[in-house]
């Protein structure tokens, strides 16, 4: 690591924790991620940034649409898990987990939901190990009132950590 990067100060910007998801052929998936802003407003554009490791980066690669969930602070370790440490590839996340679908058929993740938005994706952006997706916000939907999870409320608080895919994670 460059010596004039000191790690802690990447602490200091804030990021929320959501649900990407995706369809394709009749499958659902959808995984944690920390990347999810509004980037634009007239039209209103938002944007994602995933590991090209992942199952959802796949669906999406090939579906163009997305859709995220804004977690709530009440959301527990083992729901956090099974969306963020876990791969599509190996179980049905949508099995035991409430959604509904809109616009785009991508699941629109309600448990510790607080809102749900879905977008077609416009411009992407390769940078190698990840991929920015750029979408045009299709639907908004208010789920439930309560507080945002933040990165830094589930790293100090939680105690949680983030996988290798994450761009949070820290050898
Ligand atoms: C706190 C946290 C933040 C994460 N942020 C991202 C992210 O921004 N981008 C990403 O690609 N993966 C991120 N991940 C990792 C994915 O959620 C993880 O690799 C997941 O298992 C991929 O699932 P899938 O293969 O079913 O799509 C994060 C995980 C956690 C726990």
């Amino acid at each position: 690591m460059n010596k004039c990067i000191d790690i802690n100060c990447l602490f200091k910007v804030q990021y929320g924790l959501y649900i990407v998801s995706s369809t394709l052929d009749n499958k659902l998936n959808g995984q944690i991620a920390t990347t999810v802003m509004q980037i634009t407003n007239c039209p209103i554009k938002f944007s994602i940034c995933l590991s090209k490791n992942t199952l959802t980066h796949e669906m999406i690669s090939k579906s163009k649409v997305f859709a995220a969930s804004v977690l709530s602070q009440n959301a527990p370790m083992a729901f956090i898990g099974k969306f963020g440490f876990k791969s599509g590839r190996e179980l049905d996340k949508y099995k035991n987990t409430k959604f509904e679908q809109n616009i785009t058929g991508c699941p629109l993740t309600l448990d510790y939901s607080l809102a749900v938005l879905e977008g077609k994706v416009s411009q992407t952006l390769d940078l190698n190990t990840h991929t920015i997706f750029v979408g045009d916000l299709l639907s908004a939907k208010r789920i439930a009132t309560g507080t945002a999870m933040t990165y830094e409320y589930y790293y100090t608080v939680i105690k949680g950590k983030s996988p290798e895919n994450a761009p949070t994670y820290v050898k």
